[in-house]
């Protein structure tokens, strides 16, 4: 017999059974279902809408259950008539074990108000776990900067050389991008702790519930404002899909780096034996593919987050079963984005940084073109015709097939009388770090 059964003539359809039930994935709701149930069983009893002994029995046997689940005795499992969902399967159970006092859990809370804080307790956990991971990721990327402190290497843009900089100062940016994703996450669970439980289908109860109790035990700020606004608000989800979104791009983009650099092209880093794989046709290769699996699931993150939006596009007040699709987009973003960070922080701790072809790379490429400017404008020269001087230099330069520090004063000076000795000591890579505000790359 269905939850919802008595004012049916027929049983439903097997077909659509399948098609409406949601325990085969919202089965991982189960620890937060039952935490949301104790908290509104002990409610009732203390606010006397159940005789509190029951309500006492009722949180006993949960109780229970949580444990004999954790253990494995008892299994999420059931046939979909008595498990369209979680929830569905949590008060079955319950009254298996208690009868007619378990029928009374449910007593002035609906499904609606019921799922509203199961999710936003399972998100409020992911979105802490995936900030912690978060946080690891980005520590391991300072860690292994400063293994590699000072280690010169040529920064670039539009994918040209274009000036140097140090090993630990480019992981400092992506360093960077990933604590303010952390920030995100921790301002979302901000804006996301009130809790749905208690506004009932979409108009509250008749029962005198304490809001406020269930709020507090369940490590809510606050109860929600509104019941229509606290059963049909999924922002939450909406808001996490979009930090994840975020932290995938910055992960997407730190993987085409290491592509990148772990090309023959660059040799930049080598990757762990443990994080490549080989080719089952070319014995030699040995490809980057937990970096071009993270890259290519970005696109799965961007579609959970597309794909809720849709469903919220667009919907009535106040719970429609469109909300039931909320799930799987999440579930697999945050499942995708957690993988994701944990591989990252891997395959940095264990990639071998070369810094000797880096050092190369920077004396290919006139990485100190702008300070050979720069030397000339502190000599009173105007930038615009230093860098018209120092242009006409490179030219020269890749004539020679040489750097602008391999010519000779005597050469420099026909380009302008403005050298002198000390232009070599300035258009030192190192050096050049130790000027002016560079000094922050260093530190
Ligand atoms: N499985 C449902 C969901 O995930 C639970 C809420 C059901 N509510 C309802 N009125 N049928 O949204």
């Amino acid at each position: 017999m269905k939850l919802w059964g008595g004012r049916f003539r027929e049983a439903e359809n097997r077909l659509m059974e399948d098609f409406n039930s949601s325990f085969p994935f919202d089965m991982r709701l189960w620890e937060e279902d039952i935490n949301g149930s104790l908290a509104h069983a002990a409610m009732l009893g203390k606010q006397n809408i159940i005789p509190p002994e029951e309500a006492e029995l009722i949180c006993e046997t949960l109780r229970q259950m949580k444990e004999d689940i954790e253990k494995g005795d008892l299994v999420l499992s059931g046939l979909a008539e008595d498990a369209e969902d979680i929830h569905t399967f949590v008060e079955a159970e319950l009254t298996r074990r208690i009868g007619d006092v378990g029928k009374k859990l449910h007593t002035g809370r609906s499904r609606n108000d019921q799922v509203a804080v199961d999710m936003r307790m399972y998100a409020r956990r992911q979105a802490e776990e995936t900030r912690e991971l978060v946080l690891q990721l980005a520590e391991m990327l300072q860690q292994k900067g400063r293994e590699n402190h000072p280690v010169l290497m040529p920064g670039y843009t539009h994918l040209q050389r274009a000036q140097v900089v140090t090993f630990a100062y480019y992981m400092d940016a992506y360093r960077q991008m990933f604590l303010r994703d952390a920030k995100r996450l921790e301002n979302s669970r901000e804006l996301m702790n009130e809790s749905p439980l208690g506004c009932g289908a979409l108009a509250g109860t008749t029962h005198q519930l304490d809001r406020g109790q269930t709020a507090e035990a369940l490590g809510f700020n606050k109860p929600a404002d509104n019941f229509l606004d606290g059963v049909s608000d999924r922002d939450y989800l909406i808001e996490l899909c979009s930090d994840f979104s975020l932290i995938m791009m910055h992960l997407s983009r730190l993987s085409e780096e290491l592509i990148l650099w772990s090309s023959q092209e660059f040799r930049f880093v080598t990757i762990g034996d443990g994080y490549a794989t080989g080719s089952s046709i070319m014995p030699q290769k040995k490809n980057p593919d937990a970096c071009e699996l993270i890259r290519g699931k970005t696109g799965r993150v961007y579609g959970s987050l597309m794909g809720l939006l849709t469903v919220m596009k667009g919907l009535p007040m106040a719970y429609d079963k469109d909300m039931q699709e909320d799930k799987q987009g999440f579930f697999d973003a945050v499942d995708t984005v957690k993988s994701c960070l944990e591989i990252m922080r891997e395959v940095i701790r264990t990639m071998t940084v070369n810094a000797e072809v880096m050092k190369k790379s920077v004396r290919q490429g006139f990485l100190n073109a702008t300070e050979v400017a720069d030397f000339l404008v502190a000599r009173g020269v105007p930038f615009r015709d230093a860098h018209g001087i120092v242009g006409r230099i490179v030219i020269a330069c890749e004539d020679k097939g040489c750097a602008i520090e391999d010519l000779s004063l005597e050469e420099l000076q026909t380009f302008s009388p403005a050298f002198d000795d000390s232009i070599y000591e300035y258009l030192d890579y190192q050096n050049i770090l130790n000027k002016g505000i560079k000094k922050e790359i260093l530190l």
